[in-house]
Parts: structure tokens; C-alpha cells; sequence
């Protein structure tokens, strides 16, 4: 089917449906531009919260529509494609990270949102890069804490806020992945441009960052700063946004460290595509389904968090 044809089918069943259509800053261009809805993960939480349609279709990974479902558990949530998982949420197995729990008694379990619904059921609180900083720093400075899963988050926020919680070890293989030496390379050929990073990156690319931050906050900051020239350390997804903001600017993508692949695009992230969307409106397949119990347990962390966003 041409993309013409798609577009105008997958109008007329949100419609008929009274789906509505959510995307993540790193989709592909032709999903961020057909969404009713786009933003980072705390945005999407937060839209999935507000909710009035019958149909949520949740066009990121797995995590994101796990989070929906937990905070609309009676709404219908699909995604375009079941596959579509997260390094960083399969770098922490619920299982292992109950023993770790057990091992540091008396601790504050928070977890990033990039987990499975089974790891938010384990913890206290839940945070997204947006809001982590600011939820962290409202625990007493004495709280002991367990953050989890993203090690290089983790250890940014304990820079950013003094404190020594106890960081599970795991990361995101797509922000691991931006060479330090390629980017310093790009930054002699583009002086003026400004270095802005995701969290999750490692800290020898967050030591030389002019920006560090969130999708939505690295969207608002190229938006805002007189910079010229950026070179941005994220899933390139973001760039679309960013090129539509401001279209007047320039936007260098960094590279990773293995130029054979092209790891600053997140495959699971670009595994959806325009038909799958379709498709799934018109199926209802996938659709994310999870055990009662599960849900109960994790919408209080989630809920905790939308309440100090
Ligand atoms: P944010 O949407 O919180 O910036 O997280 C980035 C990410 O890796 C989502 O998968
Ligand atoms: Fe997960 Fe990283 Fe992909 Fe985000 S970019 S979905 S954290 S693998």
C-alpha cells in the first residue's frame, strides 16, 4: 500500500475506534508526524494518565505501553510491534534485581521507568530522566537508596545531587555507544557548536557536554539557545523535532563507536513502521495485557512519581 493510502486508513480508524495515537521522540519521522501525541517517557506517562479515548496505541517500546495499560488498566493498549524491547529494561531481570533488593536492606527502591511492569511492581518510586533529579532530591538526604537499572543515569544524578545510592548495573546499548574521540573530532570541525547529551550516555561524554539532559529537555534547550550548531548526543530520532523547532539551525548527530553500525538509532524503536501502525489499528493486535496483581503493585510507584512531576 502507498504511505498516502496508509496515512489516510490509519485516520479513519483512529477515528472510527476513537483510538488515539502516542509516539516517542526516537520514532521514525513518519510516526512522530501522524501521532495526536508526542513526547519523551515522562510526557507519554503523563498523556496515558489524562486518556479519554478507548484505544491507546502506544508507538515506542514495550515499557512505554506496559506503563500505559498499569495506568489505564481498562482501556484496550496496543503497540505496532510486540518485539519491540529495551536494552536497558532487559539489563535488569525482576528476578535478579529482587536479590539485589534483599542484599541492601532498608533502602528506597527507585527505578527509572525504562523497566518491565514486574520491576516497577518491585519498587518505590519510579523516575524518568525529566524528573529524576527533582524527585531524588525530595528524599531526606539520609534516605538510603537503590537507583536502577541505568548505571550511567545513576551515577550523573549522585553528581548532580551528593548522594551515594546504590546503583544497579546496567545500561542502554544505544547511548553507550557514542564515541568520546568522534565526537571531540566533530567538535574541532564545528567550534561553535554546542555538545548536548542524554544522561544515559557515559561520563566521558557527559564530562564535555555544554547540555545535559532528558529528550524533551535537549528539544527545548536547541530550541532556545542562540547556538547556531549542535552536536547531539541521543537517539537521532530527536533531530526530526529538532529540525522542525528550528529550522534555521544544524543538527549533527554523534556517531557510536562501531561505524559499521548505525547504534545511535534504536532498533527497537525503529521497528515500528507505518503499516505495522496500521495494521495493529485495524487488528488490535498486539495488545499489551498484564496480571492483575502486577498492575497493582506498579501503579503505585508510577502514580507517586506523576503526583511530584
Ligand atoms: P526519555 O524519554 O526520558 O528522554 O528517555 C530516553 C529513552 O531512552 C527512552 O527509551
Ligand atoms: Fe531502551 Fe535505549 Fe532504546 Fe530507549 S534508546 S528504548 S533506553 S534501548
Amino acid at each position: 500500500m502507498e504511505q498516502k493510502e496508509l496515512i489516510s486508513k490509519i485516520h479513519s480508524l483512529r477515528k472510527e475506534k476513537n483510538a488515539i495515537i502516542m509516539a516517542h521522540y526516537y520514532q521514525i519521522p513518519e510516526i512522530q508526524d501522524i501521532a495526536d501525541y508526542i513526547g519523551d517517557s515522562l510526557a507519554l506517562a503523563q498523556e496515558a494518565e489524562r486518556a479519554t479515548a478507548d484505544i491507546i496505541v502506544v508507538c515506542g517500546v514495550n515499557f512505554m505501553g506496559e506503563t500505559a495499560k498499569i495506568l489505564n488498566p481498562h482501556k484496550k493498549i496496543l503497540i505496532p510491534d510486540a518485539n519491540a524491547g529495551c536494552s536497558l529494561a532487559d539489563s535488569c531481570p525482576s528476578e535478579k534485581f529482587k536479590k539485589f533488593i534483599k542484599k541492601h536492606p532498608n533502602h528506597t527502591v527507585v527505578t527509572y521507568v525504562n523497566t518491565t511492569a514486574a520491576v516497577k511492581a518491585l519498587s518505590d518510586i519510579t523516575v524518568t530522566s525529566t524528573n529524576a533529579k527533582k524527585i531524588i532530591e525530595s528524599l531526606p538526604f539520609a534516605e538510603k537508596i537503590i537507583f536502577g537499572p541505568d548505571k550511567n543515569l545513576g551515577d550523573y544524578i549522585n553528581s548532580q545531587t551528593g548522594r551515594q545510592m546504590v546503583l544497579w548495573d546496567g545500561a542502554c546499548h544505544v547511548h553507550e555507544q557514542f564515541s568520546l574521540e568522534k565526537l571531540l573530532k566533530l567538535k574541532n570541525q564545528f567550534s561553535d557548536a554546542q555538545i548536548i547529551a542524554h544522561p544515559e550516555c557515559k561520563k566521558p561524554v557527559l564530562m564535555v557536554a555544554n547540555f545535559i539532559g532528558s529528550t524533551q529537555a535537549l528539544l527545548n534547550y536547541s530550541a532556545k539557545s542562540d547556538a547556531k550548531q549542535f552536536l547531539v548526543a541521543t537517539e537521532s530520532g530527536i533531530l526530526h523535532q529538532m529540525q522542525k523547532l528550528s529550522p534555521q539551525k544544524e543538527f549533527i548527530p554523534v556517531p557510536p563507536d562501531d561505524s559499521t553500525c548505525a547504534c545511535n538509532e534504536c532498533n527497537f524503536m525503529r521497528m515500528n513502521t507505518l503499516e505495522k501502525l496500521y495494521n495493529c489499528l485495524r487488528t488490535e493486535q498486539p495488545e499489551i495485557l498484564l496480571n492483575e496483581e502486577i498492575i497493582e503493585k506498579a501503579v503505585k510507584p508510577i502514580k507517586r512519581m506523576l503526583k511530584m512531576s
